[in-house]
């Protein structure tokens, strides 16, 4: 399949400029103005409109295992629904079970990412350290699995305590790779959330109350420090409180290898959703949980700084009656929410076009830092000749209002709700095929590859 792109504007992390694209074989081959219309099965005309590089969804859980059963997205839906909003690559998780061995946990995924329209790799989480943790983590890295989850919360069940967390920074470290990690402090939030339902308070509104911004703040600390400590490359994922902010400036400004991710939710939403009615706020019941609006406008800031380097969606959709479970136990209600699909839309609409931030920041944000990061760069998250054809025609005019009515995720309840943006994805390619044409998926049998990442150059 050949696919010619005429007159759009073609917009990377670090330039902006009017091209032709010529894609053949799934790959980008020439970038030029005036490419003969020759020798091509299709021809694109994107005047007047945006090409971007395919996003790269740095957090999503797919399919992921909790006591109210799974995220409501599996691969197929979850990767329709990533496509629609512009997004053609997805790095997920993978969980082993306590005594199971990580290469064969990853083996387990891989199969299950298989109904995935669009490329996915993971992050692995060691979630115990073992006489053979180390030399599984260097077994999953010359399996092409470079970065590793650690969580600091979920104690009672994917947490480490952070002697272990260490012994994970290390191994990682010396190995080449990077850990991720999920900042909140796990032991002191259980006890929060103990005390706050023995003393009655078993309604939603309490979760916020168990897991304050300060049990984030000093996780990052604490990660920051440690981080330093093995020499490990660190991500931290879903940063949502502005106190933790000083902590990431200091580690970068030490010269440490330092990064930092927050999700559309903690840039737009805030914690005034926390009201007494249970099917109102349940939605909301994700961890770390929504801020102040001060913490938005910090974020914002941090984003144009550099302080914090992708925007990640952390999609992980389940329905009103899974959140139900914990009708009279804030504790019981799945945590996580969806959004794969509305990255770009938001982000374009309330940063580009408010003026936070650039259209080359966004593309940073959204596509080329964690394929930079991850080591995808430069066969994903940008717009070269080489790269994987995976882009994003974006049509910056029409208005959408965001509503479960019109959404591609498999689920009945969504965050967003009557939120306005504007431009949408008029066509996705993912390498070279157009998979979304307007509204429409026109190859749903495609399969999506896992992707092997190399080692890192950080
Ligand atoms: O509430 C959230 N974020 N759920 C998904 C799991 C995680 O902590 O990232
Ligand atoms: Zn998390
Ligand atoms: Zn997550």
């Amino acid at each position: 399949m050949q696919i010619l792109i005429k007159n759009g504007t073609i917009v990377t992390s670090s330039e902006t400029f009017s091209s032709d694209i010529f894609i053949s074989e799934g790959v980008i081959r020439r970038i030029e103005p005036e490419i003969e219309p020759s020798c091509c099965n299709r021809i694109i005309d994107a005047t007047g409109n945006y090409i971007f590089p395919g996003g790269i969804d740095p957090h999503v859980h797919m399919h992921l295992p909790t006591s109210a059963g799974f995220s409501s997205d599996d691969f197929h839906t979850g990767s329709i629904a990533a496509l629609h909003g512009g997004t053609t690559t997805l790095i997920d998780f993978v969980t082993p079970h306590r005594g199971q061995n990580l290469p064969e946990a990853l083996e387990n995924r891989i199969a299950e990412a298989e109904k995935s329209l669009i490329d996915f790799s993971f992050h692995i989480s060691p979630v115990e350290w073992s006489d053979s943790t180390a030399h599984e983590i260097k077994e999953c890295i010359r399996e092409g699995v470079n970065s590793f989850k650690v969580y600091m919360a979920y104690k009672n069940t994917v947490g480490l305590n952070d002697h272990d967390i260490l012994n994970v920074m290390t191994a990682v470290g010396n190995a080449g790779g990077i850990v991720t990690i999920h900042c909140e402090s796990g032991d002191e939030t259980e006890i929060l959330r103990n005390n706050l339902f023995n003393d009655g308070h078993t309604g939603p509104s309490f979760h916020p109350l168990s897991r304050p911004a300060g049990l984030e703040a000093d996780a990052v600390r604490r990660a920051t420090e440690m981080a330093a400590g093995s020499d490990c490359p660190l991500y931290i994922v879903h940063l949502s409180a502005k106190e933790s902010l000083p902590f990431i400036k200091q580690a970068v400004i030490r010269g440490h290898r330092i990064f930092a991710e927050t999700c559309p939710q903690y840039l737009l939403l805030d914690d005034t959703v926390y009201t007494n009615d249970f099917d109102e706020t349940a939605p909301f019941i994700i961890s770390p949980p929504l801020r102040r609006k001060k913490d938005s406008d910090a974020l914002w800031l941090a984003l144009n700084e550099g302080i914090i380097n992708t925007v990640g969606t952390d999609h992980c959709p389940f329905t009103l009656d899974q959140k139900r479970s914990g009708l009279n136990d804030f504790r019981k209600i799945p945590n996580g929410s969806g959004g794969v699909e509305h990255r770009l839309a938001l982000l374009f609409t309330y940063g580009v076009l408010t003026g936070r931030i650039s259209l080359n920041r966004m593309v940073d944000l959204f596509s080329t830092r964690s394929s930079r990061i991850f080591g995808l760069y430069p066969k994903k998250g940008t717009i070269l000749p080489g790269s994987d054809a995976d882009l994003v025609i974006w049509n910056p005019g029409p208005e959408n209002t965001i509503s479960v009515k019109t959404h591609h995720q498999n689920c009945d309840i969504n965050i967003y709700e009557g939120i306005k943006t504007r431009g949408y994805a008029e066509y996705v390619l993912a390498r070279g095929r157009i998979i979304k044409d307007k509204e429409e998926i026109i190859y749903p049998e495609t399969k999506g590859r896992f992707l092997r990442r190399r080692t890192l150059l950080l």
